[in-house]
């Protein structure tokens, strides 16, 4: 859907904003519709039935079940469209799709700081592909920031201690705005950025140009070797004492507490940073945290090394 021709309403560049318009066209419309059809009538009976002359006593009205079954039931049909397709929406932008490219965002007082899976880093820019899916695995290194492209007409806090993902396939090449939507001190509306949308060739030339840029999984690979994690945590179970690391992304993990749980980003990071929260069934209470030795982005790092450590299954 075009939106460009309504005042007030940001460009739309995703496939999302379309969709997200509609919905709020629709919101707006029903709105309208219902204000100036209860504001008619209203005026409409306060003149019809306005008291004539000063002895006048009105009749009295007796309830209608009719009536009041019809408008109990309509306002309820038309609630339930708006939540029936909010939550379309919904589910479709808070499920990023398996084949999306990761791109790595921390916030920090007060900058956008990004990298992308081949290496490149930018400050309060990402510079991304027309028709290209994007999933944005998102952390902070202090406080509660809030990541937001108004063009893509998407939005999500990024809180301490979690990872918060946000996807989106940019559908019209441009310079876009990016803001901090989330009051985080001093120079909160200072921390704004742009999204640059280029043509699949332009990005690709753009990735190449800056290239020597070490990749999330190389860095996170040094990481991994400096704090001597290998000694546990072998990629493939040697060193014994850790769990292996390898396909372990995605996959399920048996807890020695009975559970089965997806690991996640966010197992990993806390695998990382509290090793004592969710013990792998099997494994011993021996690892030390690694809290306050590896930033976020190093973290994020480790992240991205872990899920390069992918076992390919053989083809049945
Ligand atoms: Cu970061 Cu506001």
């Amino acid at each position: 859907m075009q939106s460009s021709w309504v005042p007030f309403v940001p460009p739309s560049a995703s496939t999302l904003s379309g969709k997200v318009d509609a919905l709020y066209f629709y919101l707006s419309g029903v709105t309208i519709f219902f204000t100036l059809l209860i504001s008619g009538v209203l005026i409409f009976f306060v003149i019809k039935y306005r008291r004539r002359n000063p002895y006048e006593i009105p009749r009295p009205v007796a309830g209608s079940l009719k009536l009041e079954t019809l408008w109990s039931v309509i306002p309820f049909i038309i609630a339930m469209t708006m939540f029936a397709w909010g939550a379309q929406i919904f589910f479709e932008q808070s499920r990023p799709p398996s084949n999306a490219v990761e791109v790595y965002v921390v916030g920090k007082q007060w900058m956008w700081k990004i990298q992308h899976t081949t290496g490149q880093r930018e400050i309060n820019e990402l510079h991304v592909p027309v028709g290209r899916r994007i999933k944005l695995v998102m952390g902070t290194e202090d406080v509660i920031h809030d990541f937001f492209i108004p063009a893509f007409r998407i939005k999500a806090d990024v809180v301490p201690g979690r990872y918060t993902t946000l996807w989106f396939e940019a559908t019209k090449a441009g310079r876009y705005h990016l803001f901090c939507a989330e009051y985080c001190g001093m120079n909160h509306s200072g921390m704004i950025g742009s999204v640059v949308v280029m043509e699949p060739k332009d990005f690709d030339e753009w990735l190449s140009g800056s290239s020597s840029q070490q990749s999330p999984a190389i860095a996170g690979q040094q990481i991994y070797e400096t704090l001597g994690c290998a000694s546990c945590h072998g990629p493939t179970g040697e060193g014994g004492r850790g769990p292996a690391l390898a396909g372990v992304f995605g996959r399920q993990v048996f807890l020695n507490n009975g559970q089965n749980i997806k690991a996640d980003e966010a197992y990993i990071r806390e695998s990382v940073v509290n090793p004592q929260a969710k013990l792998v069934a099997g494994f011993g209470p021996i690892m030390p945290t690694f809290q306050g030795q590896v930033s976020e982005e190093q973290l994020m790092q480790i992240l991205a090394f872990i899920k390069s450590l992918q076992i390919r299954p053989p083809n049945p």
